[in-house]
C-alpha cells in the first residue's frame, strides 16, 4: 500500500468498511489488557479521538507487545470491525504490528496524564503529543485557514510584507536588531556610535513589529490586502497575553473609514468563531470538558451579540464613575490598562466593546486626526478574558498633517520618505487593523496563558526549543 493511501484515524473512526484491512501508524496513548488480549488506544494526531486496536496476544511475540507502551510509535495492519465495547463504534483487529520507536516508561515524560501547563512548557518538544496541545494545534491550523478563506472570499489579496525592516512602524522602540556586525568590535563612526553603514544592509535594520506600513502601500494599489505573518516585539512584558514573537493578521483597505473598519473587524471575528464552532467541534468539546465549562457558551455569546461601540471619552467617564479601585488610576489622556478594558467588557457591558477616538498623544503617528485637534480615529476591539484583541485605525491620508505629526513626535523622517510619498501621489482615505493571532487562539481555546497556544513561545529568557 502506498503511504498516500493510508487513511487518517479521523476517517477510519467514521468508516463503515467493516471486514476490510487497513494500515495505521501513530503513537500509543495507552495499552491495557492481560496475557490473552490487549487493547491499544492509538492516535495519529488527525483527531482528538483514538482508535482502539485489539491484539490477540498469544499470536504475537510477547516481548514486542511489552514495548507497546504510552508514547511508543507503531504501525499496525489489521481488519476494521464494528466494536462491541463502550466508547467507540469501530476498532482494528491487529494482524501485524511493527514498532517504529519505543518510549521507555521509566523515562518518558508524558507517561502519566495530568501534567501542569507549566511543566508542559518545559517539554515543548513533546507537548504536541498531549490531547490538549493536539487540540490547540488543530484549532490554530483551522483558524489560519479560515482567515485566508475569509479574505479570499471577500476580495482581499494576501500581501507578503518584509520581516526585516528599516523603520519602526509603531514608533514604540521595541525592536529586535538584525545585524551581522561583530558584536565585540563593531565598526564605529567618528562620534563613537556603531556605524551601521558598514552593516549587512548598509543601514540599521530590525525585525518588523507590524506589516501595516507596507500593507498600506499594497492597499493603495490593490484596494484590499491583508498580511498574515510573524511579528516581533522586544517589550519586556511578562504577562499571560504577551509574546516576543507572535503572528499578526492585518487587513488594509482603501476607500474605507473608521466605521467600515469596525464593521469588518466585527464580521471577521464572528466568522472565525463560527467557523471553529462548526469545524473543530471535537477539540472544543474536549477543551470545554477539561478546562473551561463556559467555553462554547462564551463563543456563541460573542457570535450572537452586537459589539458595543463607544468613544474613549465615554469609556473614561464610565471607569471614573465605576467606584472601582484601580491599580493604574484613570484619567482622560492616559492609556487604558488591561484592568480597565476588562472592567468595561466583563462587568459593564458584558460583551465585546470597540473603543474609538483615543487621545492622539497615546497613539501612533499614522492615525487619522479628528477635527477636535485632540483625538485620532484609532480603534481597539476588547474581548472578555483577553482585553485588546484588535488594534487599528483610519490612517492619516493628508500629506501635510502626516508630516506634521512625524515632526511633532520626533520620528526620523528619513526612514519614512516612501510612506509619505503615498500621500503625495494618489492618496485615498484608508483604514485597517491588526488582529493578534495568538490572542484569538487564546480566546477560542479558553486557555489562560498565551504561551500555551503557540508551539514554541518566545518570551523574555525563553527560546530553548
Ligand atoms: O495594537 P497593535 O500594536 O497594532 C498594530 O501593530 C497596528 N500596526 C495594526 C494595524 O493597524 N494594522 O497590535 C495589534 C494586535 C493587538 O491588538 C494584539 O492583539 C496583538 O496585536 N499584539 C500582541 N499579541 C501578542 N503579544 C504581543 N506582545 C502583542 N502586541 C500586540
Ligand atoms: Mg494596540
Amino acid at each position: 500500500m502506498k503511504e498516500a493511501d493510508r487513511p487518517q484515524i479521523k476517517d477510519l473512526l467514521v468508516s463503515k468498511e467493516f471486514g476490510k484491512d487497513f494500515l495505521l501508524k501513530g503513537w500509543v496513548r495507552t495499552r491495557r489488557g492481560n496475557k490473552q488480549i490487549a487493547f491499544v488506544a492509538l492516535n495519529d494526531g488527525s483527531t482528538i479521538n483514538n482508535i482502539q486496536v485489539v491484539i490477540d496476544v498469544p499470536g504475537f511475540d510477547e516481548a514486542m507487545i511489552e514495548k507497546i507502551t504510552t508514547g511508543a510509535c507503531i504501525a499496525v495492519s489489521g481488519t476494521l470491525v464494528e466494536s462491541m465495547g463502550k466508547g467507540q463504534s469501530v476498532e482494528i483487529q491487529a494482524k501485524e504490528i511493527e514498532i517504529y520507536g519505543p518510549a521507555d516508561p521509566a523515562t518518558y515524560p508524558l507517561q502519566k496524564k495530568g501534567h501542569s501547563m507549566e511543566f508542559l512548557r518545559e517539554i515543548a518538544h513533546l507537548r504536541p503529543r498531549t490531547n490538549t496541545f493536539g487540540a490547540i494545534l488543530r484549532i490554530r491550523h483551522h483558524l489560519a485557514y479560515a482567515i485566508h478563506k475569509y479574505f479570499n472570499d471577500n476580495g482581499f489579496f494576501w500581501m507578503h510584507t518584509p520581516i526585516i525592516t528599516g523603520s519602526d512602524a509603531e514608533g514604540a522602540g521595541e525592536m529586535f536588531r538584525v545585524s551581522t556586525l561583530d558584536p565585540v568590535n563593531p565598526p564605529l563612526t567618528d562620534d563613537k556610535e556603531i556605524d551601521f553603514s558598514k552593516d549587512f544592509f548598509g543601514k540599521e535594520t530590525n525585525l518588523t513589529v507590524s506589516g501595516q506600513l507596507e500593507g498600506e502601500l499594497g492597499a493603495l494599489a490593490l484596494s484590499k490586502i491583508y498580511t498574515f505573518g510573524p511579528t516581533f516585539r522586544a517589550e519586556n512584558s511578562n504577562t499571560p497575553r504577551h509574546l516576543a514573537e507572535f503572528w499578526m493578521v492585518e487587513p488594509e483597505m482603501a476607500f474605507c473609514e473608521i466605521d467600515d473598519n469596525m464593521d469588518l473587524a466585527e464580521d471577521f471575528l464572528k466568522y472565525l468563531i463560527g467557523y471553529v464552532l462548526e469545524i473543530c467541534r471535537d477539540d472544543l468539546d474536549f477543551l470545554q470538558k477539561m478546562y473551561d465549562e463556559e467555553l462554547t457558551g462564551r463563543l456563541n455569546f460573542v457570535l450572537e451579540n452586537e459589539f458595543e461601540r463607544i468613544v474613549y471619552t465615554e469609556a473614561i467617564e464610565i471607569l471614573e464613575s465605576s467606584g472601582q479601585k484601580w491599580e493604574f488610576p484613570v484619567s482622560w489622556g492616559k492609556d487604558l490598562q488591561a484592568e480597565h478594558e476588562r472592567y468595561l467588557v466583563e462587568k459593564h457591558y458584558k460583551k465585546p466593546v470597540i473603543i474609538t477616538d483615543y487621545p492622539r498623544d497615546i497613539k501612533a503617528f499614522y492615525m487619522k486626526q479628528n477635527d477636535d485637534g485632540k483625538t485620532v480615529r484609532g480603534m481597539d476591539v476588547l474581548f472578555p478574558r483577553i482585553g485588546e484583541i484588535i488594534g487599528g485605525s483610519q490612517r492619516e491620508e493628508v500629506y501635510e498633517k502626516l508630516e506634521q505629526r512625524i515632526d511633532e513626535m520626533d520620528i526620523p523622517k528619513k526612514d519614512f520618505w516612501w510612506y509619505l510619498e503615498t500621500r503625495k501621489f494618489g492618496t485615498a482615505p484608508h483604514a485597517g487593523f491588526g488582529l493578534g493571532f495568538e490572542r484569538l487562539v487564546l480566546f477560542i481555546t479558553g486557555m489562560s496563558n498565551i504561551r500555551d497556544v503557540i508551539p514554541f513561545p518566545r518570551t523574555p529568557n525563553n527560546a530553548e526549543f
